[in-house]
C-alpha cells in the first residue's frame, strides 16, 4: 500500500476513501495479484467453476481468473466500485459491506471458491468472526491475498489454513473448511 493511501486511510476512514476513491480504483499491484492468483488455482488445484470476487475493486481477481481455461463464473461484490468493476470487466458487481455479509446477507448461496484480495485485513477485528462463519456457510475454500499479517482467521470461526505462498512480500493463503 502506498504511504498516500495508508495516510488517507487514517485521516478519513476506509469507507470514506472507497466512497470517495471507488469509480477510479485501481490497484497499482495488479500484477502481482495476477500472479498469485493464477499459481494458486494451478498449484493447489483450485475448483474455479463458480467463484466470488469479494471486495472486488476493479476486478482485479475477476480478470486474472478469466484468463485461465478452468474458468466458470466469477462474480463480484463490493459496496463502492461498481463503476470501475463495470468498465473493465463489463459485469455488474452486488454492493454488500463486509458488515452485511457478517449479518447473513449471503446465507443460502453456494460457491466453488470465494477470493478476497487486498481487502480482508480492512474490516474493523470485531467482524471478523461472524464474517468469516458467514462465508464457510458459503464455499468450501477460500483465498485470501494480503500485504499484511492480518487478517488472522482462527479455526473455530470456520476456516483451517491449509497453504501458503510468498510473492513480492504479498502472501496467497488458502483456507479450507474446518
Ligand atoms: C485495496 S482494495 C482491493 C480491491 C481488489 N480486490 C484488488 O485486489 O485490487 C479494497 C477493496 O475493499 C472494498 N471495501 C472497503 N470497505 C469495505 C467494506 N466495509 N465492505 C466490503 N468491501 C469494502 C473497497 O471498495 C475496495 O474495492
Amino acid at each position: 500500500m502506498s504511504n498516500s493511501i495508508r495516510g488517507e486511510y487514517q485521516a478519513h476512514g476506509v469507507d470514506a476513501f472507497y466512497e470517495q476513491h471507488g469509480a477510479t480504483y485501481r490497484n497499482p499491484h495488479e500484477p502481482i495479484v495476477r500472479h498469485l492468483v493464477q499459481t494458486s488455482v494451478v498449484a493447489w488445484g483450485l475448483d474455479i467453476s463458480h467463484v466470488l470476487d469479494l471486495a472486488c475493486g476493479s476486478g482485479e481477481v475477476t480478470l486474472a481468473l478469466r484468463a485461465l481455461p478452468t474458468c466458470g463464473q466469477v462474480s463480484g461484490i463490493d459496496p463502492y466500485t461498481a463503476a470501475a468493476y463495470q468498465e473493465r470487466t463489463g459485469q455488474t458487481a452486488e454492493t454488500f459491506t463486509f458488515e452485511d455479509i457478517a449479518q447473513g446477507s449471503l446465507t443460502g448461496r453456494q460457491y466453488s471458491l470465494i477470493v478476497c484480495s487486498f481487502a480482508m485485513h480492512l474490516i474493523a477485528e470485531s467482524w471478523l468472526p461472524a464474517l468469516s462463519y458467514h462465508l464457510s456457510q458459503n464455499s468450501p475454500q477460500l483465498l485470501v491475498l494480503t500485504p499484511h499479517k492480518r487478517p488472522d482467521l482462527k479455526s473455530a470461526w470456520g476456516w483451517t489454513l491449509t497453504h501458503e505462498l510468498l510473492h513480492e512480500r504479498v502472501r496467497a493463503r488458502l483456507y479450507n473448511r474446518t
